[in-house]
């Protein structure tokens, strides 16, 4: 057949493209799938709080009073704790006047999202008060709230120098001991700054001669009470974290945004002639967040959390890290530890050298008493009670020193976690004591689509418990709180606020799945995965967070059994979709293993499911379906499978065995192409076959084949020809572009997590893959609407030496991102000749690696990619109504 001949060359060059493609050798274990994803119709526990007013933006929540307070689009409420969607809210209303909301539309402003009051800060002020400040249109302003009455106490007054005049700008603020510390670029126009504004004297940063902040985003403080545990009278500091220009250019590597900390000391006053109220203890450093293997750095951080340890000194900050790239999705989790945020702090500083960017450690002789420290005993004791008493000649060194020449690099060496395809936007973490008495760190991080990630910490690594759809719309998670007496989290983003339980137990339904979850809130206690915290006898309970393996051996685990009944010569589907994303599937048959990759045996293993294709009278017996997870096999579903010697052709209708016990806690049996058989060989059909297998069909198969094979190729050579076009344009502009030894066009290999990622498909065609699939073509090139990172070697973008905006011009192409062992291909595989056409080469068997498919809307922008999906689905779709009838889930077919 010439058609056959066509695409083998083009598989051939296909594969040649994938295996070049491929430069990197060793993969990183941090990319790791979530093991149990949970879409929003399968939430349990989740109470929501929603009303009119959109964009709940602030939390503060109150353990003592059981309040959660939350700040939105021109009001604030105060929620019960225990249970947000309780009638019981209070309001406070605190909109713009249509006056002020005309003045704002003239200042150019969008009276769609801008022309507000967003309430942009709410903390407790006194004992008796709370205070907040609102953007209010364009004009910030700030009141006290009466917590008693809940009402605003008093007159707003002018909040200019206290919170930012836009909705989005980087802002973190905080009161302490009832001063307020913001940082912010408050108004579009002004520097940013880090300013204390009352009581006076009021202090900020310094921008001459050397700008302390440059386009700074702020996004986290914290007060650390150092002078606690200080012998030597040290002062409180409080830390801000931030993304801001980079200044120092260094040969190694250089990139135009930088993540930092910087810190300040809470007793300083400012200098007496230098640095006139402007803070004398002001330093900062680079926080490092990188795969240093790959050269990758995380420079942008997103969201910062705070945990305190048994002493200040023990204080871990937790940040979310993204690249610049605005269309890569991907994040790192690093952690740092407050004592080596402090050592940078001790070490070398850097000096500009001639006010340009060139900025080099300082070697020379630094002042007496060291720049940027705080007031001491040993400083009081030379009669320098506070900051205007400091030295001129320390100040004025302190002003152009504001950078540390240290790196701070996190407490692990490397990232906890790193995501290709999530952009995570906010994270909090509890500490949870586990059954055995140890301490295991949980981290909740929200998306930026509204998915909640459950990580737990194992020896220096996330595990992800579970990842949650917490929204049916996507829309970021824009805060995150975490309350241990509430046993809740709680959620805020646009649409409205969320309360979920810290733990998910009873999802886990026998004691493997149970300890399989390594949830240190979880345990089995003979007859279901209960919480913890619940238990009063805790002395039977089955848990094991280090191997997620141990404790289930000596349970009764009750496997539910089906019968199905064929004819010679059909094809089945033995149904078994794993809940976990982690398992593979193992099959039995009368006990011994099934090998279903062997394409010759006629058996097909899936990630849901068996295929016994033209079954034969000696396949009858007790098939068994396993998951194998952390090393152990645990069945799950038997089919008690009779072949039928081969009758006359039955009406399709014909009765089936009922199934027996069936649990109500399968999943109902969904529409899975993936069970129909691939197009057989050409052999003359014994039984009357489909309509869709006739030859005529067939031709119209390959032909529709061969059109995507040339639309891939088109796809290729466009990359190809993109490839060349930004090398030219690399080499004169901002970056050198490392063209990969070949275009890859289908990079884009949808893992299983993608699930997740992305809900509002309306069609899913999950379908079994090994390592490459032809599926892949709507690799836009930086496109990546889908925020998929194609994992292909594609493009790699290596930062040169200009300093031009990334902002300008079109954004470049996304670089790749190191593989992770599962979606690392060892070879092309593509079975000899074309027996396996299309539908096979999409699902290749292998139980490890999942490809989806899907249809969804934001996939047509890509024309290639959507007449293939839409091909795909047409020619799937057509199969599933000829060849699955009635169920697909039943007997013969
Ligand atoms: C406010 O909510 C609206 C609607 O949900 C959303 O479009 C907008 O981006 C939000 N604005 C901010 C500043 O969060
Ligand atoms: C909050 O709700 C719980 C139960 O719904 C109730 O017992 C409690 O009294 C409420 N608290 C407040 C402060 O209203
Ligand atoms: C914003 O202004 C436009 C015209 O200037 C007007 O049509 C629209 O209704 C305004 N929207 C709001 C929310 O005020
Ligand atoms: C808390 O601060 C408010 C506003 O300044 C003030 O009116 C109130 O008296 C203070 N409460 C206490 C207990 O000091
Ligand atoms: C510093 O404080 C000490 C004791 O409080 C006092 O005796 C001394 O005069 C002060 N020094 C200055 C320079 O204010
Ligand atoms: C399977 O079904 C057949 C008849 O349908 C029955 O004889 C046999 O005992 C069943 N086997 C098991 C293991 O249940």
């Amino acid at each position: 057949m010439g058609c056959a001949a066509v695409m083998q060359v083009l598989l051939l060059t296909y594969c040649v493209f994938v295996a070049a493609g491929y430069p990197f050798k060793t993969p990183l274990d941090l990319d790791v799938t979530p093991r149990i994803t949970v879409f929003n119709r399968g939430l349990r526990g989740c109470r929501r709080f929603q009303s009119s007013t959109v964009n709940y933006s602030t939390m503060l929540l109150e353990a003592d009073s059981e309040h959660l307070y939350v700040g939105a689009r021109g009001v604030v409420y105060r929620l019960n704790a225990s249970d947000i969607s309780a009638t019981s809210a209070l309001t406070i209303n605190w909109e713009v006047s249509s006056d002020q909301k005309q003045q704002c539309l003239l200042k150019g402003k969008d009276n769609e999202t801008e022309c507000f009051n967003h309430i942009r800060f709410l903390q407790r002020f006194n004992s008796t008060h709370l205070y907040t400040c609102g953007t209010h249109a364009f004009r910030p302003l700030c009141a006290y709230i009466d917590e008693q009455k809940f009402v605003i106490s008093a007159q707003p007054e002018e909040g200019k120098d206290k919170c930012p005049y836009g909705p989005t700008t980087g802002y973190t603020a905080l009161i302490i001991d009832q001063q307020m510390y913001s940082a912010s670029q408050y108004e579009f126009r002004s520097f940013p700054d880090i300013r204390r504004n009352s009581p006076p004297p009021t202090l900020r940063t310094e921008d001459a001669p050397t700008r302390w902040l440059n386009e700074a985003d702020f996004v986290g403080s914290a007060l650390v009470r150092e002078s606690l545990s200080s012998s030597t009278g040290d002062d409180d500091k409080i830390y801000f974290f931030f993304t801001e220009r980079s200044q120092e250019q260094t040969t190694a590597y250089s990139s135009s945004r930088v993540a930092r900390v910087a810190r300040v000391c809470k007793g300083d006053r400012g200098g007496r002639l230098t640095l006139q109220k402007r803070w004398t203890s002001f330093l900062k450093a680079r926080l490092m967040c990188s795969l240093s293997e790959y050269d990758f750095h995380f420079n942008m951080l997103r969201s910062v959390f705070v945990v305190p340890g048994q002493t200040p000194q023990d204080t871990l900050f937790y940040g979310i890290f993204g690249l610049e790239w605005k269309n890569v999705k991907a994040s790192a989790v690093c952690r740092f530890s407050l004592t080596e945020v402090q050592e940078a702090f001790q070490g070398p500083y850097m000096e500009n050298q001639d006010s340009g960017s060139n900025w080099k450690e300082y070697m020379g002789k630094i002042p007496d008493p060291r720049p940027g420290t705080c007031i001491t005993q040993a400083l009081r004791a030379r009669g320098i009670n506070d900051s205007t008493s400091l030295p001129d000649d320390m100040l004025d060194f302190l002003r152009r020193h504001p950078l540390m020449s240290q790196k701070i690099q996190p407490a692990d060496r490397r990232p906890l976690l790193f995501r290709r395809t999530t952009h995570y936007t906010q994270l909090a973490v509890h500490m949870v004591q586990s059954l055995d008495g140890q301490t295991y760190t949980v981290l909740y991080m929200g998306t930026d689509e509204g998915w909640l990630h459950k990580a737990v910490e194992i020896d220096g690594q996330l595990h992800l418990i579970q990842e949650l759809q917490l929204f049916e719309e996507p829309q970021p998670v824009n805060n995150l709180l975490i309350s241990a007496q509430q046993m809740s989290v709680y959620v805020g983003s646009p649409s409205g606020v969320l309360q979920l339980s810290l733990s998910d137990c009873q999802r886990y339904t026998f004691c493997y799945d149970c300890v399989f979850a390594r949830d240190p809130h979880c345990a089995w206690n003979g007859a279901q995965c209960v919480d913890i915290m619940t238990q009063s006898d805790r002395s039977t309970l089955i848990q094991d967070i280090q191997f997620g393996s141990r404790g289930c051996e000596n349970v009764q685990h009750d496997v539910m059994q089906r019968s199905r009944s064929v004819r010679v010569g059909d094809d089945l589907l033995l149904q078994c979709e794993l809940s976990s994303n982690l398992a593979t599937p193992l099959w039995t048959l009368d006990g011994s293993e099934v090998q279903g990759y062997d394409l010759n045996s006629g058996l097909r293993i899936g990630t849901d499911g068996l295929l016994i294709i033209e079954a034969q009278q000696d396949q009858s017996g007790l098939y068994t379906c396993h998951g194998v997870e952390n090393n152990v096999k645990v069945p799950v579903l038997s089919y008690n499978v009779t072949v039928n010697p081969n009758l006359p052709p039955l009406p399709p209708l014909e009765p089936h065995e009922e199934p027996q016990d069936l649990v109500p806690t399968l999943p109902a049996p969904t529409e899975h192409t993936s069970a129909e058989r691939p197009v057989p060989p050409p052999v003359a059909p014994l039984l009357p076959r489909s309509e869709l297998l006739s030859p005529r069909n067939m031709e119209a198969i390959y032909l529709s084949l061969i059109t995507i094979l040339g639309s891939l190729c088109v796809v290729l050579t466009t990359v190809l020809v993109y490839v060349g076009f930004c090398l030219r344009v690399g080499q004169r502009g901002k970056y050198s572009l490392r063209a990969a030894s070949a275009a890859y066009p289908c990079s884009r290999r949808h893992s299983k997590n993608r699930r997740a990622a992305r809900s509002s498909s309306n069609m899913e065609l999950k379908t079994i893959s090994n390592h490459h699939n032809g599926n892949g073509v709507c690799n836009g090139g930086s496109k990546q609407q889908n925020g998929d990172v194609h994992d292909g070697g594609l493009l790699q973008i290596v930062p040169g030496g200009g300093h031009t905006s990334l902002n300008t011009g079109p954004p470049p192409p996304a670089p790749p991102l190191p593989p992770t062992p599962q979606h690392l291909p060892s070879h092309c595989d593509f079975p000899s000749g074309l027996s396996a056409t299309l539908p096979s080469v999409l699902r290749r068997m292998n139980g490890n690696s999942y490809v989806l498919l899907r249809q969804s809307d934001s996939e047509t922008s890509s024309p290639v990619c959507y007449s293939f999906s839409e091909e795909l689905n047409r020619i799937l779709e057509k199969r599933k109504h000829t060849q699955l009838l009635p169920r697909p889930d039943e007997s013969s077919v």
